[in-house]
């Protein structure tokens, strides 16, 4: 996260700042131990998973996995940027703002980026007056053919480029404008001296960022010009990869629910004149996980709403990856018929839409799955049931896995206890994951005799880490095989606090697992910290030593003589640790 602040004072606000007391500004909170709970403010629940820890600055939610520091916290809840938070924060806490060094060259670079946003509003202006000029009638006809109004062109700002090759270039060079400068913003084409509009003969749709300045055009063809839509190229202000059409006028709006993801401006449009809020579509691209985390920022859960048709489909299978690897919420809005959101509304009206249900990610993905079957031969059959048996083994709430279950059900007519009884086989095998607590994990995992995880192992030894009561040369980072956690154990091997730890998360999944490290550090007992970290230990090292030692015999039978046997050896030798870990195991105390 690039921070423009100087360390010192960001560990000033961020040390300052009580994450009890800012919590408690938005909802109550109750002690509990040493920790405060209160009901997740991220997404719906009946019963508190929501934990403050004040120690350690941090929050968690052992329900939906949200997790951070106190700016973090402030980020989600106020809408706001990383450095947007701490200001915030130091305006509560009486801290003034730091002075920022004079940089020449930084401030060359902020000068040039104004340029640019100038005449991106610059330009905004003209397209949008051209509108109403003859030049521009072709492309009004166009928006209001296509059922849009003026108070909709009004309020995204719409406008029209002509056909001529320079009418923006020669108004914006009569603003004083230079050439490099309308170059730098992606409103001209420069080719051997030679430069021209960028957009022409199109209906213009501004892109606005979350503070009101235009970073960039969307430009529909009027005829059968390619591409269909034309967007900026990146420059300074602008890359499509990190912004959303429409959101600007969502940062607002505090009671959203839901973020709708389109795929088209249009959409986005379309939805918003029959007063649907929370539309917001990509720039043309593939959803990326900025702007998922954008999404994040505007309501607690995405709606994917894209086209009806197989691309459009596709497109949804992607997103709730991307989606999924942010934690976030999500569900699907199925369109029938290959419509886009924007058809749909024409054709069956908004309370038809609003009537549409969103169905679970997962419950999605078990249709997109059943397609690829014939259901009524029974080979097919079965073998749909046990795929779609495997993926719901892989979700993480008992709730969900029973609904899914019972859909599945339905769809296939094997009877639920059977569906049941396989989803928990392919459970076992993957071991017990993500159980919520440290004794939750150690204590199943001897009493049925079911090993943990390796997951869950290098997990558990994270928490135990932080408590601060494993010393420092216990386990060392080739231990882990999660690169995230090696990367966390290290941090904290070096001294570092939870809240720069956090404060450097560069992804929401890294900083659910710190997070929830961080919260849990009271509710484990110290004598319980080293034996446990020992049985932690053991599983990491047995699982690294079975790994090699079928590596070992994956490669037997490409050897002979000398080689044969010393790696027969090798494979001999490390049975024995590996048993003498198991018989230190089995002697070790009982843990519950
Ligand atoms: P669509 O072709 O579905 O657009 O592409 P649409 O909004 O339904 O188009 P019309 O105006 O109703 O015919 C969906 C989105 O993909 C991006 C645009 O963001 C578009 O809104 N796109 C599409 C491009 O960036 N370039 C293209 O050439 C086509
Ligand atoms: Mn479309």
């Amino acid at each position: 996260m690039a921070l423009m602040y100087p360390g010192v004072w960001v560990d000033e606000v961020l040390s300052r700042a009580d994450i009890v007391d800012v919590v408690s500004a938005y909802l109550p909170l109750k002690r509990q131990g040493r920790n405060y709970i209160g009901l997740c403010p991220f997404h719906n629940e009946k019963t508190p998973s929501f934990s403050v820890n004040r120690e350690n600055n941090v929050y968690h939610c052992f329900g939906c996995k949200a997790g951070g520091n106190v700016a973090q916290f402030v980020m989600e809840m106020e809408k706001l940027t990383f450095p947007e938070s701490l200001r915030h924060l130091a305006k509560l806490l009486n801290i003034s703002e730091p002075v920022q060094a004079y940089d020449p060259r930084a401030e060359q670079e902020r000068s040039q980026k104004e340029r640019v946003y100038d005449a991106n509003k610059d330009a905004a202006l003209y397209f949008n007056a051209n509108l109403y000029n003859p030049q521009g009638k072709k492309v009004l006809d166009y928006l209001y053919r296509r059922g849009i109004d003026d108070a909709m062109i009004k309020r995204f700002g719409l406008g029209a480029s002509s056909d001529e090759w320079s009418g923006l270039k020669d108004y914006l060079n009569q603003k004083g404008y230079t050439q490099d400068e309308l170059a730098a913003s992606g409103l001209i084409h420069v080719r051997q001296g030679n430069s021209y509009d960028v957009f022409r003969d199109r209906a213009i749709f501004p892109i606005i960022d979350l503070y009101g300045k235009t970073i960039g055009f969307g430009a529909r063809a009027m005829g059968d010009a390619q591409p269909k839509y034309l967007n900026t190229q990146d420059t300074i202000i602008f890359n499509k990869r990190y912004g959303l059409y429409g959101a600007n006028y969502l940062r607002k709006q505090r009671d959203l629910k839901r973020v709708i993801l389109v795929e088209g401006y249009m959409d986005v449009m379309a939805l918003s004149q029959v007063g649907i809020q929370g539309a917001v579509a990509t720039l043309g691209t593939a959803l990326s996980p900025q702007q998922a985390r954008l999404m994040k920022r505007l309501a607690s859960e995405v709606w994917v709403c894209y086209d009806g048709d197989e691309a459009g489909q596709m497109a949804i299978m992607r997103a709730l990856e991307v989606l999924d690897a942010e934690a976030i919420p999500s569900r699907v809005l199925h369109l029938p018929q290959g419509l886009d959101p924007d058809d749909y509304l024409k054709r069956y009206g908004a309370d038809a839409f609003e009537e549409l249900k969103p169905i679970t990610a997962n419950t999605y993905r078990l249709l997109r799955l059943k397609i690829g079957f014939d259901l009524s031969s029974e080979d097919e059959n079965s073998a749909f049931s046990l795929e779609a048996c495997e993926l719901i083994s892989k979700v993480a709430s008992p709730l969900e896995r029973e609904d899914l279950v019972r859909w599945l059900t339905a769809e296939t007519g094997y009877p639920k206890d059977v569906l049941t009884q396989q989803v928990e086989q392919l459970l076992r095998k993957l071991g017990p994951k993500s159980a919520a607590g440290l004794k939750s994990s150690l204590g199943k995992s001897r009493r049925n005799g079911v090993e943990m995880s390796l997951d869950e192992a290098e997990k558990t030894l994270l928490r135990l880490m932080a408590t601060g009561h494993v010393p420092n040369d216990f386990m060392n980072e080739d231990d882990f095989e999660s690169a995230t956690i090696a990367k966390l154990f290290k941090a904290l091997s070096e001294g570092q606090k939870p809240m720069k730890i956090l404060t450097d998360c560069d992804d929401n999944q890294t900083r659910s697992i710190a997070s929830e490290a961080f919260s849990m550090t009271d509710s484990i007992d110290i004598e319980q910290v080293l034996p446990a970290a020992e049985e932690c230990l053991t599983v990491l090292r047995k699982k690294k030593i079975s790994q090699r030692i079928d590596a070992i015999s994956q490669n037997l039978s490409n050897l002979t003589g000398e080689q044969k046997i010393s790696s027969l050896e090798e494979i001999m030798r490390l049975r024995k640790t590996l048993n003498s870990l198991k018989i230190s195991q089995a002697e070790g105390k009982e843990i519950s």
